[in-house]
């Protein structure tokens, strides 16, 4: 672990400089910029179009050096290397020889921590190499695809002491930052229950025609591109809710998840899957033969989740039917309550008895304090402003080299929903136990500090 070793003194060492040296306007944070030994060095391993995105945001700071990027595909790389040298940064190392020659970006000095934006199936095995390379990981959503692989990120997370971060962007959606505001100003009361879910028309993204990622074509796998190459594979093959943390991950914060609290069981039903068939046979005629295919993936899968304290949690799975995007969060407690979907909240003893308040005025009362004082900045980053705070996140605890505030316990517990669900289906909706990932610290860890204003 010698690696580790050294970034724990690069880390130790630029905590101290940057230590109370506040964080500026126009992207200055935290640390000098004269001397680039003191910034952070980050590798990415996966440049499409969500690790590009990443690259392009770290761009925009001044305490990140992009060191070395990875990708199989070498017209992405170009792509990156191109957003690289109109900032004006030196070349990094380009690696991507083959599908495995990650793990040379990861032997490199000079990569302090990396964001893996690969497809699915690599997710673990990427993270779990970068864990034990001593390399500060964020992985992106979802992070683990098997019971097992939930494990295998938490063992190699306490085997190494390396810290892993689920780059999960909604948690910091400004709506969502101000509710959790709320949540821990007691605003709803005690907490009891709660709704979350991916309900987002994928039809565009999971069928295209090669060339263009989004919007023509009804080709994937092999003859697709971006994540129809990769994605559709797991609505033919899995009954399962394959993309549970946009919706969970910020329910599972509020509620205290892996800190004071847990999931303990689940229960999912899958309707039957007519979505992706119905689109194929519209856009490419019946007798194409992906109009054969039988999808096993239901159209609509919800799960419902119980908690160690005694709350529940309904999250939806909903992407192969025509719909306007939501991710249908509500947090109800004894007091009252906010749905996202009508924009609504309702507190007992505030709001007009058995009448809704339009959310606006409560969202902007709570706003959350890095939204007051990033907002501005964070509007250009992607998603309404929310990849900007993720990734600043990442890099500021990568920097400390501290646990994130999304951490392994997280990403496993969150990722665990898919094998669970699948299971469930299977076997008619028979509740499944959660596995205790924290192997029962969760009664004993802290709820992490959200809400201050540094990241
Ligand atoms: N948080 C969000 O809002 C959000 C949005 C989009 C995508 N994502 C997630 O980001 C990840 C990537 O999605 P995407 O849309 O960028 O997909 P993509 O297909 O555009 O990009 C994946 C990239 O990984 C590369 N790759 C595949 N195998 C590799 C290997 N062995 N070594 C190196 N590179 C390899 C591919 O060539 C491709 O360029 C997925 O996990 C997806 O779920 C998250």
């Amino acid at each position: 672990m010698k690696h580790h070793n050294s970034r724990r003194n690069f880390i130790k060492k630029t905590a101290v400089l940057g230590a109370g040296i506040s964080v500026l306007p126009k992207f200055t944070f935290g640390m000098t910029t004269s001397s680039k030994a003191k910034k952070l060095n980050v590798g990415f391993i996966g440049v499409g179009l969500r690790g590009t995105h990443h690259v392009v945001n770290v761009l925009n700071r001044d305490d990140v050096n992009v060191t070395a990027i990875c990708d199989i595909d070498d017209n992405r790389i170009k792509i990156a290397l191109d957003h690289i040298q109109k900032k004006g940064q030196s070349k990094p190392r380009i690696f991507g020889k083959n599908d495995y020659d990650y793990r040379n970006l990861l032997a490199l000095k000079e990569v302090d921590a990396v964001i893996i934006s690969t497809p699915w199936l690599w997710h673990t095995r990427m993270a779990k190499d970068a864990m034990q390379a001593g390399k500060y990981t964020g992985i992106e959503v979802s992070a683990a695809n098997t019971l097992e692989e939930c494990w295998d990120l938490v063992n190699m997370h306490e085997q190494t002491g390396t810290h892993l971060m689920i780059l999960e962007n909604v948690n910091y959606r400004r709506d969502v930052m101000a509710v959790l505001n709320m949540v821990r100003q007691n605003v709803f009361g005690e907490l009891v229950h709660f709704r979350g879910g991916y309900q987002h028309d994928l039809r565009h993204v999971k069928f295209n025609d090669g060339k263009t990622a989004y919007g023509k074509g009804v080709e994937f796998g092999d003859k697709g591109i971006s994540e129809s190459a990769w994605r559709t594979q797991h609505s033919l093959l899995r009954n399962a809710d394959v993309y549970p943390t946009h919706g969970l991950g910020p329910i599972a914060v509020m509620d205290n998840i892996n800190r004071g609290n847990r999931f303990t069981s689940l229960s999912s039903n899958a309707t039957k899957g007519i979505g992706l068939n119905n689109y194929i046979v519209k856009n490419g005629g019946k007798e194409h033969p992906n109009a054969k295919l039988k999808f096993k993936q239901g159209d609509v899968i919800t799960t419902t989740i119980e908690t160690a304290n005694g709350e529940t949690m309904i999250l939806t799975h909903d992407c192969n039917l025509p719909r306007p995007y939501s991710l249908g969060f509500r947090v109800q407690g004894a007091n009252g309550l906010w749905e996202v979907d009508g924009n609504r909240m309702y507190i007992e003893g505030v709001s007009k008895p058995h009448h809704w308040d339009n959310a606006d005025e409560w969202l902007k009362k709570y706003d959350h304090p890095l939204w007051k004082k990033y907002g501005e900045h964070a509007n250009g980053a992607g998603h309404g402003g929310m990849d900007f705070f993720v990734i600043h996140a990442f890099v500021e605890s990568a920097k400390q080299n501290i646990a994130p505030p999304l951490d392994v316990y997280d990403a496993a517990a969150w990722s665990a929903i898919t094998p669970l669900s699948e299971l469930s289906i299977e076997n008619n909706g028979d509740p499944q136990d959660f596995p205790d990932f924290t192997r029962g610290m969760w009664i004993k860890r802290k709820p992490y500090n959200w809400i201050k204003d540094t990241f």
